[in-house]
């Protein structure tokens, strides 16, 4: 059967992507920021899944102010690289695994979850940055993806406690998967930030480390945080947190943490990156 073994948080700002791209990750200001990667590299160079359930927001590149669905899969082969207004990244396409996803949209919606369909679509900067820090540059990415979109783009998006039932409920999908599979599930996005308004430029620090904290030790609060806490506390794009909250309910009550990183800044984001096994019985 497959299997969910780890989770991985991480933020999944457009200018790392950049970064890598563009052959800058030793300059004084991204070496610190990469650093906190090389842990993670080694160790999924070494558990290699086969396939990663990714988590991330389209940040209307796919989706428009035209169709916004709140919770989408990719089902397609392939999915292209998104061209965000400089030229698609000179990344490899992204392959997908039809057969788990299409198996995933069947057993959630037999689960009352409700989800969209997508056969098609670019994936931008929220699901490849994510790629590009764990695995680097390869001509090929070592592992198969299966896409959940979220909205977080337009209000409302979904609570973070609707995100968390939605991980659950991919959780005992992926168990009834008869093939023998090392499935990862991956939340991206955040930690504080704000682009836009008298706010842009917000970090806060004390909250994201209790957020970071608190996936482990006290999901109950993270569980029923509400969006203007959210909003309030950690900028108007520290909504995209609640996509974490889908990779901690798929992984399961009992997750070590293996692996914490925090850094500031990165473009106008705090950084924040955790690893959780979920092996443990
Ligand atoms: C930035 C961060 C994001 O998460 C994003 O989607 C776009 C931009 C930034 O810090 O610049
Ligand atoms: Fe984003």
């Amino acid at each position: 059967m497959a299997r969910i073994t780890a989770g991985v948080t991480t933020s999944h700002v457009p200018a790392i992507g950049a970064a890598i791209d563009q052959g800058r990750t030793e300059t004084e200001y991204w070496a610190p920021l990469f650093a906190g990667y090389d842990w993670s590299k080694k160790w999924i160079a070494h558990e290699r899944p086969d396939v990663v359930v990714l988590v991330y927001n389209d940040h209307a590149s796919a989706f428009s102010l035209e169709v916004i669905p709140t919770f989408a899969i990719g089902c397609a082969d392939q999915f292209e690289i998104a061209d965000e207004g400089f030229g698609p990244r000179p990344v490899p396409p992204v392959i997908g695994h039809p057969d788990l996803a299409c198996h995933l949209v069947e057993s959630l919606i037999l689960d009352q979850f409700d989800i969209t369909v997508v056969n098609q679509m670019a994936v931008d900067h929220g699901l490849t940055v994510p790629l590009s820090l764990l695995f680097g540059q390869p001509d090929a990415w070592p592992v198969r993806v299966v896409p959940v979109a979220v909205n977080v783009i337009q209000f409302p998006p979904p609570t973070g406690e609707r995100c968390y039932q939605l991980g659950r409920a991919i959780r005992r999908a992926v168990a009834t998967y008869p093939e023998d599979l090392n499935v990862q599930v991956w939340g991206t996005g955040g930690m504080s930030h704000q682009l836009h308004g008298p706010r842009a430029g917000l970090i806060n620090r004390t909250f994201d480390n209790a957020y970071l904290d608190d996936l482990t030790s006290d999901l109950d609060r993270l569980r029923s945080m509400a969006h203007i806490e959210y909003l309030r506390e950690a900028g108007s794009e520290g909504i995209e947190l609640v996509m974490w909250l889908v990779m901690r309910g798929a992984l399961g009550d009992a997750v070590t943490p293996l692996h914490r990183f925090y850094h500031v800044p990165a473009s106008n984001t705090a950084v924040g990156h955790l690893v959780l096994d979920a092996t443990v019985s």
